[in-house]
């Protein structure tokens, strides 16, 4: 997910690496970035998706859904070897129980930072700014029946994090989860993470065993062949997406909704949330449904 890029510029810190001065560098030194945290795994997806874990500092707290800028150290200015951190908003994508953290990327080739960030490895340190915040989090809702999550391709991540949150099964009788991709192979981190919930063992035992049965997954592709096709906008507008899951269509009484997609989607499924009656909440004023944008390099 993403902040707006003028957020991401307020972050910015210049940080000058005095080895980075080829003049002055006759025995160059490792550079120590500024909060630094560790690679500790990295897994490729597709050619577009990778999603990896990191070290975290052992101060930062945050709410299940929450973000956090992370990036890396830019290029060396031509002039004067001075390096900025280049940094972009991410969703956490672990639970804020996890002893590590996790992200899920988008490799963008000329993206500023996931042309660079796709190639970190284990051992790596990346740059995260430990102050966590979002607006897809349980606080910034009513109490409810059913909540559902609406993801396009990235923005599944921060209901990675909610999917393995205590919370949400503490909440809702029913947890939805809709994730429509381009194509097939981009709802394979989703999927594995939602068929691990089964033999998760802090939610068996905090919630009970067989909790997962509040889980009703809905995955669709639009540009590749898979088992159910179309857009979840399309599939709600039409009907078939309920009589699919065998549920009714939204209503301000029952229903939350946390939304994280691209911008078009995002837009989309506000304006039709809203027709169901639903109103849009806030940390400081809880309501019906939020929305978050999916972060894109
Ligand atoms: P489509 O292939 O029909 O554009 P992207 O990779 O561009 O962020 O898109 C991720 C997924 O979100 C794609 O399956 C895309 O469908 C879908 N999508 C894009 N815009 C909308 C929208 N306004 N409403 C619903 N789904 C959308």
């Amino acid at each position: 997910m993403h902040a707006p890029e003028t957020s991401a510029m307020t972050e910015m810190t210049p940080v000058t690496d005095t080895n980075a001065n080829a003049a002055n560098a006759e025995a160059p030194k490792k550079m120590v970035l500024p909060d630094a945290q560790t690679v500790t795994a990295v897994k490729h997806w597709t050619d577009r998706l990778f999603s990896f874990r990191v070290t975290r500092p052992a101060s930062l707290r945050f709410r299940s859904g929450e973000f956090v800028m992370i990036g890396l150290m830019g290029d060396p200015h031509p002039e004067t070897g001075k390096q900025k951190p280049l940094l972009r908003a991410y969703s956490i994508a672990s639970p804020s129980w996890d002893e590590e953290l996790e992200f899920y990327s988008i490799k963008v080739q000329d993206g500023p930072l996931t042309s660079k960030l796709q190639h970190i490895k284990v051992g790596d340190q990346i740059i995260l700014r430990p102050k966590p915040v979002g607006t897809l989090v349980h606080d910034a809702l009513l109490p409810g029946k059913r909540i559902w999550f609406f993801a396009t391709g990235t923005g599944f991540a921060p209901f990675a994090s909610l999917l393995r949150e205590p919370q949400t099964y503490e909440d809702y009788d029913e947890v939805i989860i809709t994730h429509t991709c381009r194509e097939a192979g981009e709802l394979q981190y989703g999927a594995e993470l939602i068929e691990s919930l089964k033999d998760d063992e802090l939610l068996n035992e905090v919630i009970g065993e067989g909790f997962w049965k509040k889980i009703k997954y809905y995955p669709t592709t639009t540009r590749e062949e898979s088992a159910k096709m179309g857009r979840i906008t399309d599939l709600m507008r039409s009907g078939e997406a309920f009589a699919d899951l065998g549920v009714e269509p939204l209503n301000a009484e029952t229903d939350r909704a946390m939304i994280c997609g691209n911008l078009a989607f995002n837009l989309e499924l506000k304006e039709m949330l809203e027709d169901y009656g639903l109103e849009e909440g806030a940390n400081s004023d809880p309501k019906h449904y939020v929305v978050e944008k999916a972060f894109l390099d």
